[in-house]
Order: C-alpha cells, then structure tokens, then sequence
C-alpha cells in the first residue's frame, strides 16, 4: 500500500519529519514531484540533515526514488549523496528515467526572469524549476535517461541550446558563459550519465514501485512544496512550476491512481503559517520587506511586528535552502479546506504547536470576508450560513489578495515538557491546544494521526499510524 504525504499550506510545514516518523514500516520512500527547491530537515541520532533532493527516508536506510515527476539537477543529488556518506551513511537512491534534467541554463534563466518579471515574481529559490518543466511542457527537455544515451544527449543539446542562448542574450541582454556552451553541457552531463549508470541508479519508476508494493512492500509518496503553491491548485502566479497535491502523486511516479487512492493521503498542517515568497497572504503578521507586497515597516503596527518576530524565531522560520526570513501568519481555514477537498486527505499532521505556546491567545483566520458578486465562479462557493463569508479559497490570486480574514480567537496554551507529551500521548497536550487541533479536525472532517511538539522525531505525539 502507499502513503502520500502531502504539504496542505506553503511548504515547509514538517513534511520531512513525519516522512521520517511514518516511513519507518516503508521499504520504499519516492518524491513524485519538484526537485532541489525543497528543503526536507530531518534529524535522526541528534544529527540534522537538511535535503534538497535525496528523499527524506534515505537517511534510514530506505529505497530513494525520485520518480518521474522530479526535475533533477545532478550535481546537487551527487553532492548531497557525497555528504550523507561523508556522514556515514549509504544512501541508496534511484532516479527515474523519465525525470527532467535541471540544466545550468535553467538556473540561468530562472535568475534572469525573476529579476524581469518584477512585480510577477514569484521570490523563487533559483534552482531552475520553472524554466526546466518549461522545457518539459514545451518538448524539448532533457530526460535522466537521455545523460545514459550519448546521441541522444547530443542532439537534445544541440536543438535546445542556441534557443536558450539567444533568448538570454537577445531578449534579454544578459552575457553567457558555460552555462550555454553546448561542448561543455555534453561533457559533464555525460559523466553525470556514466555515474548514473556505474551505480546502477535509474530505473522505470512506475514499474520499480509496482513490483515493490506486489510483493507487499510499503510504499511511502513524498511530497514536496505544498498544496497553496501548487501550479493547478495555488496561488499562481506566485507558485512553483508543479503539483504537490496528491494528483501529482500518481502521474509524478507511474502508479495508478486507483493504487494511491486505496493507500493514504496525510495532510501535513503547520499550526500557523509561514511563507517564503511573494504574493497575498490575509493572515499575515507584520511582514517581510522584498517579500509581503508593498511592506511599508514604517505603517506596520508594532503589536503584529513582534509576534511575528516571536513566532519567526520560535518556529526557526528561515528558508532551508535559501536562509530568508519566512514570512509568518495565523492558520487560514479557507486555504487548508481548499487543501483538504483538492488532495482528500484521510489523515492530518499538525506540526509546531510547541511554536504558539506561551502566547495569551491563538487566532485563526476562520472565514473571509468577500464580496460576492467580486466574480462570478463565487457564486458556487463554500459559504457561512448567512452567506458574508467565505469558507475557501477563490480561484484567482488578485481574489484572493481582496479577501479579509475574519478570525477566531482561542486561548493560549503554557510552554510544557512537549518531549514527555509525546511520550504520554495525545491526552498530555494541555487542553486548550487540544481544542485548537479538534477544531481544524473538525472544519476538516479529518481525523488527526500525528501531533508534532518539537523537531525531533520523538517529539511527535502519534495517535493514529496510517497502515495499521
Ligand atoms: P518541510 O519542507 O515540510 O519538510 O519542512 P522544513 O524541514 O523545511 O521545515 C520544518 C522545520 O520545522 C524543520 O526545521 C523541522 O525540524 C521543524 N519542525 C518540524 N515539526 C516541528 C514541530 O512540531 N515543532 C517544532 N518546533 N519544529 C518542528
Ligand atoms: P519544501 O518542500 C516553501 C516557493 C518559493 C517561491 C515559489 C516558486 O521545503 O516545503 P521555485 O523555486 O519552486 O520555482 O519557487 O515556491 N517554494 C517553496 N516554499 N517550501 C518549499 O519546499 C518551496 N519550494 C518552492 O519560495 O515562492
Ligand atoms: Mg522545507
């Protein structure tokens, strides 16, 4: 059977960790989507281990797949599977053939058009994300599989390269290097290929799950990113070029959806929000200069600016990959109900409780306000009783940057032993965070599985383990 694990807000809600915490009954751990954009912390034996692309099950001793659905850049997986055996491990990792190469004109050009794009820009982590599924959608990337076949290699780089070089240069106006130099792509992604094959790393992703879970294997989806900055279902154009949600766990790997839907699907909640980018976001606090739209520091109200910085520096709220502030906010319900019909969660992780605890109260935007005759796809749209407020997200970005969050206050919870919690169970998370998690549970219709009180692994409270 298959567990998916998928991100329910903006990323970075502790997906890692409960891969981590879960996939230890999983024989098999596959990302189905995204590549060294995401930033995975894991920490096992107190060591941490941050990954980009390795999935997160590598660190114990798990099969790795980065399934079709992944964007690969090479020298990352190889530095990052370099270090983890400088850290005495041996991760055993497969690539699939199918997956998209991320080439240095890909980094190139992601960098170039975040700088033209502006206002439109979506803050990307600048690994080349977008321009290589690009590249995909537009036929004319290049496959894992194509590094393994020397002619095939060629002739990709030789049609894709003068386009690439005269789009930077010509429309543009930037100068290029290596990075656009057809004789130097072809020799080092070539060894990448030679490397690939000596340690016998690719493999047909669907059939290599398949044949796993026939011979009843566990296997565990990894999603990376999160459902809000999905390319179909998020905040586009402030999204990342793929789909996190749990539809993309089907076509990013080569399993049938039939064979992920008779598994798991476990929604991972951060308590709050954090986010690392640009765009709207109605229950923000304070906010993050070249990050929250048109931040004025000087009009930011004071209250706001320190619980942000309270909850930032409690929670760790800086990028991963990158080391930028997180922008912070309340929990939005419109945003994890919208995550919960679009993935079908059966499960809910609620990660950093420890984070709010100490706070005299916990607010949740609840609903928004919005105007209904705003547009017309809302008229068919989630609604409270009275029909003021809305209970989803809208389809549309600037909808969505209109809509006024209209909040729910709880009490606040004391700072406890959270590792003694975890070891007591559910029952030992003081009351009024117990009735904070029952309440998303209940707007959800969703049961809880695991409650996370800390970073490491043993501080989670597990109610619920998905194939028991
Ligand atoms: P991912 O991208 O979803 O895997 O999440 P990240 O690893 O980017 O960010 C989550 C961060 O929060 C990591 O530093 C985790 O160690 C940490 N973390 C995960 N769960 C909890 C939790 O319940 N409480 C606290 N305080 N930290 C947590
Ligand atoms: P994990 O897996 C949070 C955001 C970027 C940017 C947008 C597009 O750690 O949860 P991209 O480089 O993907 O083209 O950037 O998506 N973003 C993430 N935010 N967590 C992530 O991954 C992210 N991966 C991308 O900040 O707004
Ligand atoms: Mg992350």
């Amino acid at each position: 059977m298959t567990v998916t694990i998928v991100g329910a807000q903006l990323g970075d809600e502790g997906k890692g960790g409960v891969v981590d915490l879960y996939g230890d009954t999983a024989d098999v751990v596959a990302r189905y989507q995204g590549g060294d954009n995401a930033g995975h912390t894991v920490v096992h034996d107190g060591e941490e281990y941050k990954l980009s692309l390795v999935p997160s099950g590598a660190v114990r001793g798990k099969v790795g797949v980065l399934g079709n659905g992944c964007v690969v850049n090479p020298e990352t997986l190889f530095e990052e599977i370099d270090a983890l055996r400088e850290r005495g491990l041996d991760p055993d990792v497969r690539v699939a053939e199918r997956a998209h190469v991320i080439l240095p004109y890909h980094r190139a050009l992601d960098g170039i058009e975040e700088e033209e794009k502006d206002d439109l820009a979506a803050g990307t982590t600048g690994r080349g994300i977008g321009p290589t599924y690009e590249d995909k959608a537009g036929r004319r990337g290049v496959r894992i599989g194509d590094l393994l076949d020397p002619d095939a290699l060629r002739d990709r780089l030789e049609y894709v390269v003068p386009q690439k070089k005269a789009l930077a240069e010509e429309v543009f106006g930037k100068e290029t290097g290596e990075a656009f130099d057809i004789d130097h792509l072809y020799d080092t992604y070539r060894e990448f290929g030679e490397r690939l094959a000596e340690e016998d790393m690719t493999v047909d992703c669907g059939t290599f799950l398949q044949e796993r879970i026939d011979a009843d294997e566990s296997v565990m989806l990894e999603g990376a990113q999160g459902t809000s900055i999905d390319i179909d279902h998020g905040i586009y154009p402030y999204v990342t070029s793929s789909n996190p949600t749990a539809g993309g766990a089907t076509v990013g790997t080569g399993l049938g959806p039939t064979v992920v839907g008779q598994g798991e699907v476990i929604g991972i909640i951060k308590a709050y929000l954090s986010r690392v980018g640009t765009g709207p976001l109605p229950t923000e606090l304070g906010g993050v200069e070249g990050q929250t739209p048109d931040y004025d520091p000087a009009g930011a109200s004071a209250d706001e600016e320190e619980l942000a910085t309270y909850i930032r520096d409690e929670g760790g709220e800086y990028g991963t990959v990158t080391g930028r502030p997180r922008r912070v906010g309340w929990l939005d319900m419109p945003m994890l109900r919208h995550a919960a019909r679009a993935n079908g969660f059966t499960g809910l992780a609620i990660n950093h409780i420890d984070v709010l605890a100490g706070l005299d109260e916990v607010k949740v935007g609840h609903s928004y306000e919005f105007d209904a005759a705003d547009s017309a796809s809302n008229q068919n749209a989630a609604r409270s009783d009275d029909g003021d407020e809305l209970l989803t997200m809208p389809p549309t970005t600037e909808q969505w940057g209109r809509c006024e969050a209209t909040f729910k206050a709880f009490d606040g919870w004391e700072d406890v032993d959270w590792a003694a919690v975890a070891e007591e169970g559910y029952d030992a998370i003081p009351e009024n965070a117990r009735t904070y998690l029952e309440y998303v549970s209940d707007e959800l219709e969703t049961p809880i599985y695991a409650v996370g009180v800390g970073p490491g692994r043993e501080e989670t409270v597990i109610v619920e383990t998905p194939d028991e």
